[in-house]
């Protein structure tokens, strides 16, 4: 048994999610969860809301509200989009938490104390008009390093690599248009080439990647920089050093704290359990592992900025140093990174409302249709299109028609004829090969899924279903006039359908539930997470979070069914969708 941590990136609090978001981080992370439980793995899977930075003011500034309002809003709205999807976070939190604060500070006291953030002049953007500091996001010019001509200060979306605004050609505020201005500031800067040495022999360790995520990974480590930590922003955390503690025009960067949250999460879920050091054992002890799950462009924070800070808290680095109060903390075994989702060939963009969000899709198709397409076809290694055409094909040919159908014949033959789950009598060949195969699927989905192979893993396991099917129209029970052999070849296939099930249940955790029931079966076999209103631990306002008490998951190995379970005749677990659904859903993205 191993301690398995699923860090799974931090939604800004700037809007609800729309099913690009979840294709990326969302259902990846929380299948993989769900089979590592049913593996009998202890699975800590945590993430929150990020609610501090320039996506947060802009945001704000647009609707009205104090940014502390804008982030309680969608902290809130995402929290339901979540839990509504079923992703089984043992903790999903926020950054706003006094707990947050607390660790974030520690990290940064501890990597100051250890020489890595050093006090630097540099110049920052200033709003000529206002005077006031423009960050980094508001503004946009052309990427010195691929010629990009819509990069932003920080980043650009092209090339992936990190910026500096005064690096920018042309630069200009995404506010007005006009023309920023540089001026002198002080900051502290972590100190990337005295981590350089340190990241690049971990790298070298981190043969298992995606060779793309590894690639972009190295690649980086040819231009190290120091890299600016705090910002010239009144909206983030403060910096908890003397003379700047209590200056409120300087905070944290954004970037810094969120990637801590995945450590804070973690504490804060200890200190919910009853054991404040609980945390420890996926954190501390080098044999457990830890999975980070995003989209390509949060890969430069996961595969650099995050294990930089980790070295440089632990001491690792060129200057030295010895870790603070949490000791040695593990760096990422991997990070897993998804491609991006477009839309019926287009960007997603909520300002254009080339949108489609996740608690609409939840409320007409509910989650397991959106899980099953995400899954099977959803941007895991290449850059992916979602149209509701194949979306509803998907669901109609797929879930209906393959997994949905041999559900329900199998048990409307079972309730009809028996009533109950029949014997076995004695097995031909074509039963013993469909049994076997059923019996080894666990090992060749699993495998995918060890891998975040999500979809293999997903096809291999409705491979099954197709076997299964042509199983039945082969053997054709409804025709077989011996009962016994009629019964052995429904038992043969009651099996199957509990084995398929099973090897389904981190894809599609509802139908699951229902498929199982729908065999007779009794209790819950998948986990179901839950939004408790929680309080601060130390004094600030309350919260919503997602948790549950998992682990009444199945486990992943073959159960064979039980004759005499009563079967009743079924209710189909999967709804076909008229083809009009196209139609209307399009005319709603115009
Ligand atoms: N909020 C960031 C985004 O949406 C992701 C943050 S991941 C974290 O792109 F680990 F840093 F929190
Ligand atoms: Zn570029």
């Amino acid at each position: 048994m191993t301690h398995i941590l699923a860090a799974v990136a931090w939604p800004y609090a700037n809007g609800p999610r729309h099913i690009g978001h979840v294709s990326g981080f969302g259902v990846p992370s929380d299948v993989f969860s769900r089979y590592q439980r049913m593996m009998g793995h202890d699975v800590l899977m945590v993430s929150g809301t990020d609610e501090h930075g320039t996506p947060i003011l802009v945001q704000a500034e647009r609707e009205g509200v104090s940014p502390r309002e804008l982030a309680d809003r969608y902290n809130r709205v995402i929290v339901e989009d979540l839990q509504g999807l079923g992703l089984s976070y043992d903790l999903f939190t926020r950054t706003t938490t006094r707990n947050h604060y607390a660790v974030a500070q520690e990290l940064f006291r501890t990597v100051h104390r250890n020489g890595y953030l050093v006090p630097r002049t540099a110049m920052g953007a200033i709003s000529p008009t206002t005077g006031r500091a423009l960050p980094d996001r508001y503004i946009e010019g052309t990427c010195p390093i691929c010629g990009y001509d819509a990069a932003r200060g920080d980043q650009c979306d092209n090339c992936g690599n990190q910026l500096d605004p005064v690096d920018l050609r042309n630069p200009r505020s995404r506010i007005n248009g006009e023309t920023p201005k540089f001026v002198e500031t002080e900051h502290f800067f972590l100190d990337l080439p005295a981590l350089a040495d340190a990241l690049g022999s971990w790298l070298q360790t981190r043969a298992e990647w995606r060779p793309n995520v590894l690639k972009f990974a190295t690649n980086l480590l040819d231009d190290v920089r120091p890299r600016a930590m705090t910002r010239d922003i009144d909206w983030g955390i403060p910096v908890p050093l003397p003379g700047w503690e209590d200056n409120p025009a300087k905070r944290l960067y954004v970037w810094f704290d969120a990637v801590i949250g995945y450590l804070s999460a973690s504490v804060e879920w200890a200190r919910r359990s009853g054991d404040d050091d609980a945390w420890r054992a996926w954190w501390c002890d080098p044999d457990a592992r830890s999975y980070y799950f995003m989209g390509k462009d949060n890969i430069t924070f996961h595969a650099q900025i995050w294990p930089a800070e980790l070295l440089a808290y632990n001491g690792r680095g060129a200057r030295g140093g010895s870790p603070g109060r949490y000791g040695v903390l593990n760096l990422p075994t991997e990070v897993v990174s998804s491609e991006f989702l477009t839309m019926e060939g287009r960007k997603f963009s909520s300002s254009r409302s080339v949108v489609i969000y996740v608690r609409d899709v939840l409320e007409r198709y509910g989650a397991d249709a959106l899980r099953y397409f995400i899954a099977a076809a959803g941007p895991e290694a290449h850059d992916t299109d979602f149209t509701w055409a194949e979306f509803v094909r998907r669901n109609n040919d797929e879930l209906v028609g393959t997994w949905g159908n041999l559900v329900n014949r199998t048990a409307s033959m079972i309730a009809k004829n028996f009533g109950a789950i029949p014997e076995a009598g004695e097995l031909t060949t074509a039963d013993h090969d469909l049994l076997a195969r059923s019996r080894a699927a666990y090992g060749v989905v699993g495998e995918h899924l060890e891998h975040q192979r999500l979809r293999q893993g997903i096809g291999a396991a409705m491979r099954l279903a197709t076997d299964a099917n042509q199983y039945l129209s082969q053997q054709a029970p409804w025709k077989e006039s011996d009962l016994e052999r009629k019964g052995t070849i429904l038992h043969v296939a009651a099996q199957v359908v509990t084995d398929t099930n099973r090897l389904l249940a981190p894809f599609l955790p509802h139908a699951a539930q229902q498929v199982h029931e729908t065999l007779g079966g009794t209790g819950a076999i998948t986990d179901r997470p839950e939004i408790r209103e929680v309080a601060d631990l130390d004094g600030g306002p309350g919260y919503p979070v997602i948790t549950g008490d998992y682990g009444r998951a199945a486990s992943w190995a073959p159960q064979a069914v039980v004759p005499g379970t009563v079967v009743a005749a079924p209710r189909p677990v999967f709804a076909k969708l008229a083809p009009s659904v196209v139609d209307e859903e399009l005319a709603r993205l115009e």
